[in-house]
């Protein structure tokens, strides 16, 4: 696999990115090894802190596949970064975690954090996607659009 260098910038990351992830994901239809996969992907490519999925499982989100350091297990809907991002059906970009009221700190090292809800074709959310960084104010709108279209091909 390739590894993409540091120094390239975002949009050329994603656009690699993309290219992975379709050719790790077409042509298998099992989604547990094709997020387990996304997530390696997206993990490695940045170098994040904590890369994973979040699976909704009645009314709680459930740990999912995931690269970094162990997390918790079960987040209830409309808590921490995760459950707001699943309540609102919005993806969370939050610049300084420990500013965000009700995150939940599985890391002391995270100091920003995405999460990108999951929907079905029919619109019902089945997941969230969470990213941790260890540096401020890492994740903007262009990681929001980037991993809004790979996480499409999830589906
Ligand atoms: N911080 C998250 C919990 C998940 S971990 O970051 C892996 C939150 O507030 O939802």
């Amino acid at each position: 696999m390739i590894e993409v260098e540091k120094t390239e910038s975002k949009s050329e990351q994603y656009r690699i990115l993309t290219k992975q992830v379709i050719s790790m994901v077409e042509g298998e239809s099992n989604a547990l090894a094709n997020m387990s996969n996304v997530c390696s992907l997206v993990h490695h490519s940045f170098g994040h802190h904590w890369t994973g999925f979040y699976l909704v499982e009645d009314d709680e989100l459930v740990l999912g596949p995931f690269q970094g350091p162990p997390a918790c297990t079960r987040i209830a809907k409309g808590k921490g970064v995760c459950g707001t991002a699943w309540s609102t059906g919005q993806t969370q970009i939050v610049a300084n975690v420990h500013e965000f009221e009700g995150h939940i700190a599985c890391s002391p090292e995270s100091n920003s954090e995405i999460a990108v809800p999951l929907r079905k074709s029919n619109g019902d959310i089945w997941g969230v996607f969470d990213i941790d960084s260890t540096e401020f104010g890492f994740f903007d709108e262009s990681d929001q659009s980037a991993l809004e279209s790979i996480l499409a091909f999830l589906q």
